[in-house]
């Protein structure tokens, strides 16, 4: 496939209220692509859509839950007709309940699945077809390493995140003929912004001063990623690849290092601290509707 030229193609980048989205928008942008930012905080997409704009990059808030099948059909059509056809799909939304699954309600766990697989899965079933009339088309889906290190309490999550690998190269080897590509980021352990960064502030921990990727580089390497048609990027500081690899050939390489590095504690800890705003979500919602309990 010949590189994608980026200058005046439509994106869609999901996620793009808070955390890494918005670099991956602002990085995007930079290339002379308009933008469609997607996520459910109207008040962010919309601050971040004019911070955009203002270097002259057209790029547009579309408040949209996609989880939402209705919801998802309309942000396509919106954009079709606001920025024109989509060419790039960013899947980049996604997060974690971080709490043990065995006490996931099926309700909690099939919304873990919905947002971190199955949206992106059923986003890229929306353009593809316009992509493949056009012949050129390139969906990125953002997963993470958490399947791949055993990482605490992610079993729903990880499943996704990886289920989101297998779907990118099946796609990937099904469409480039046509003109349609696909790549997977799998992200190790952000510093500066996204849900790593804000969980150790609300919990008051403290992050680990080395081994973690800036969202600037998450966003420069997503840019790559559709310009040179890469497969699959683990973005991990260091030899993030081989890391990857070995953590295959070596299941128990991953438990392992969890233990030894203390995030098995961390993640405990983690655990109890979204535990206790479960427990008292529900006691709230209970004063609410007058029940006890
Ligand atoms: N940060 C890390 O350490 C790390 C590591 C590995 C993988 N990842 C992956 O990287 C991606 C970005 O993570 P992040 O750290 O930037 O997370 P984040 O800061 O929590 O941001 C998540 C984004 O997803 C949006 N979102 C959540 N539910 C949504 C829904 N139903 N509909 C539309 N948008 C929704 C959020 O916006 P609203 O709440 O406004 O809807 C927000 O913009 C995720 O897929 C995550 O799994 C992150």
């Amino acid at each position: 496939m010949s590189k994608f030229e980026l200058k005046g193609a439509t994106a869609i980048v999901t996620g793009a209220s808070r955390g890494i989205g918005p670099y991956i928008a602002e990085a995007l942008a930079g290339e002379g692509v308009k933008v469609a930012l997607v996520a459910r905080s109207q008040p962010e997409l919309e601050a971040n859509a004019r911070r955009l704009s203002e270097s002259g990059a057209e790029v547009v808030a579309f408040p949209t839950d996609i989880t939402s099948a209705e919801e998802r059909r309309d942000l396509v059509r919106a954009v079709e007709r606001r920025l024109g056809p989509v060419d790039l799909l960013v899947n980049n939304a996604g997060g974690d309940l971080q709490r043990e699954f065995h006490n996931l309600t099926e309700d909690e766990i099939g919304g873990l699945l919905e947002l971190n697989l199955t949206s992106a899965v059923m986003l890229t079933r929306l353009v593809l077809p316009g992509m493949l009339e056009r012949g050129r088309g390139h969906v990125v889906n953002v997963s993470s390493m958490a399947g791949r290190v055993s990482f605490p309490y992610t079993e729903a999550y990880a499943a996704a995140k990886d289920g989101l690998i297998a779907f990118t190269r099946v796609l990937r080897a099904d469409y480039r003929a046509r003109g349609v590509s696909g790549s997977t980021l799998i992200l190790g352990p952000v510093g500066e912004a996204g849900v790593g960064a804000r969980t150790a502030d609300e919990v008051g921990l403290k992050l680990p001063p080395v081994g973690l990727v800036s969202p600037a580089k998450i966003a420069k390497l997503t840019v790559r990623a559709i310009r040179s048609d890469r497969a699959e990027l683990a973005v991990l500081p260091g030899p993030g690849k081989l890391l990857r690899a070995l953590m295959d050939r070596f299941p128990a390489l991953g438990p392992a290092m969890n233990r030894a590095t203390g995030t098995n504690k961390t993640m405990a800890t983690v655990a109890e601290y979204r535990n206790r705003e479960a427990r008292l979500r529900v006691a709230e919602q209970c004063a609410q509707e007058g029940v006890t309990r």
